[in-house]
């Protein structure tokens, strides 16, 4: 099993559309996937269409369970021809009580996700993580092997993802397997503009090696996710095959395929795709 999480404590800044790209590029590639909701606000769940879930991640946190992740699973409801449909361990509302009431555990509840994921047999995990640095992202980051940030290339974001870096390494200080690795920061929603580039360069030059191949601002993106459909299947929408492209690109470096390193500039500017 490959665990993903993916993070920042900014809200709106593309958590929840890069794990529906990064879900949607690996049902295209008929990888099975499954995504684990931990955000209160359930945006993945209704991103994959599910909008009445029968169970929810909620249960397996409020209790050890060890290995119960997989009987909290169900399929998401995306388009049959768009590949292999992905899996969903479901958020509920409860997640937002739940975050207090685990800090109540003398013991310390920052491994329930890691025990409720031990032994998965799911290839690809992704989780999507509340906008904050509570308990549940503390969940998410000793339950996976790998993480990576997601940032807006704008005024803050270097200091932002600096804290999530540095809770990350406390982590792994405390991890006994060292992990979790740093797969990148992917900088979404990059415009084509002399900003998005001053803004990007300034992430290279806090991070060198670190910015993964960014995301670009397209409209086809946010309509994928208001439509609870993978922006693999959305055809000929304008801008919507790029965007499926830019995903396939993060997938490879996130499951090993490309390299992780290297600066990537924004493109020079084009016409016609948002
Ligand atoms: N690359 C993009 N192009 C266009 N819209 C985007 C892009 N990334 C995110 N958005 C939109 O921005 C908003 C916030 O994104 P979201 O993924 O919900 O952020 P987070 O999960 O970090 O809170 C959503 O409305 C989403 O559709
Ligand atoms: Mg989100």
């Amino acid at each position: 099993m490959t665990s993903i999480a993916v993070v920042n404590q900014k809200g709106g800044v593309g958590k929840t559309t890069v794990v529906l790209g990064l879900a949607s590029a690996a049902a295209h590639r008929g990888i099975e996937t499954l995504v684990v909701d931990i955000d209160p606000q359930g945006n993945a769940t209704t991103g994959l269409g599910v909008f009445e879930p029968t169970r929810s991640v909620d249960s397996v946190l409020a209790d050890e369970s060890p290995g119960g992740i997989e009987s909290v699973m169900e399929t998401t409801a995306w388009p049959h021809d768009s590949g292999r449909r992905p899996l969903v361990a479901a958020s509920s509302p409860a997640l937002a009580a739940r975050e207090p009431q685990l800090a109540t555990d003398p013991l310390g509840a920052q491994d329930r996700l890691s025990l409720a994921m031990s032994g998965c047999s799911v290839p690809l995990v992704l989780v999507d993580c509340p906008p904050s640095l509570g308990l549940l992202t503390i969940n998410a980051l000793f339950a996976v092997d790998s993480v990576m940030v997601v940032t807006e290339p704008g005024a803050w974001a270097v200091d932002g993802v600096g804290r999530m870096l540095q809770t990350v390494s406390r982590i792994q200080s405390r991890r006994f397997d060292g992990g979790p690795v740093v797969k990148g920061i992917a900088i979404n929603r990059l415009g084509r503009t002399r900003d998005g580039r001053y803004w990007h360069d300034q992430l290279d030059a806090a991070y060198p090696g670190k910015c993964l191949p960014p995301v670009h601002l397209r409209a086809a993106v946010s309509e994928a996710s208001a439509q609870s459909r993978p922006i693999h299947s959305l055809g000929r929408r304008a801008g919507a095959s790029e965007a499926a492209g830019e995903f396939d690109v993060l997938l490879d470096v996130l499951l090993g395929h490309a390299a992780t390193d290297g600066p990537s500039r924004p493109e020079s500017p084009q016409q016609g795709e948002t």
